[in-house]
């Protein structure tokens, strides 16, 4: 998506080769006109294919994916961070550790609201190594729904995150794929 990868040109901050700063529109101040069009373009390709709910992780794609779903008419799941501090029957839980940040999360889901009829679309600002995704779907599959793509905003190509997902046979669209960063630079794959 073009204008994604103009506003990371533009406004996005290369810390070093691993790390990209974008909380001046995507995580820490958000830019709503810009998430709406993101929301249109996954809506758009994912059109379709049935997908009856979009899922996310929180905290950083829940602006895209509630767009994503706002557009295509379908509620939004956000998977929870925080652990359950009690023990019950109707929570799924899922480990997972984020090599990014160093921290491993215990990812919960209530199965009230997603189950075996539902295909869902996963929706996450970044794609590094896939732990993220990967906790995702691990955690859909317990609730028996099926995973019927993956929509990333910002793809680090060079982080074996697609690769992994791709091997798994999951739709992985990713708005803007990062070949290579550096400091000051950032170069797309297309
Ligand atoms: P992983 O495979 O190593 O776990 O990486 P993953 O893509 O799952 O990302 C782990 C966390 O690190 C995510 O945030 C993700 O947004 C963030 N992250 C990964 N790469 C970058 C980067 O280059 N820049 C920035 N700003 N963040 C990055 P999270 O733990 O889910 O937290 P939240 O921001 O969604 O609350």
């Amino acid at each position: 998506m073009k204008e994604l990868q103009n506003r990371i040109l533009q406004d996005g901050i290369a810390v070093n080769s691993d790390i990209l700063k974008v909380d001046s529109f995507i995580n820490h101040q958000v830019d709503p006109a810009l998430m709406l069009r993101i929301g249109q373009e996954f809506a758009d390709h994912f059109k379709d294919r049935g997908i009856t709910k979009v899922a996310t992780i929180e905290s950083s794609g829940i602006a895209p994916a509630l767009m994503t779903a706002q557009c295509m008419g379908i509620p939004l799941i956000i998977l929870k961070k925080q652990p359950s501090r009690i023990l019950n029957d109707n929570l799924y839980q899922t480990e997972v550790t984020s090599f990014t940040k160093g921290t491993s999360y215990e990812l919960t889901l209530s199965s009230s609201f997603v189950d075996e009829s539902d295909h869902v679309l996963i929706i996450d600002d970044f794609l590094a190594n896939g732990e993220a995704a990967t906790g995702a779907i691990r955690l859909l599959r317990k609730a028996h729904a099926t995973v019927a793509g993956i929509g990333i905003l910002i793809e680090k190509s060079f982080q074996p995150g697609h690769e992994k997902l791709v091997e798994q046979g999951f739709d992985v669209y990713a708005l803007a794929r990062i070949r290579r960063m550096d400091t000051g630079v950032i170069e797309f794959l297309s």
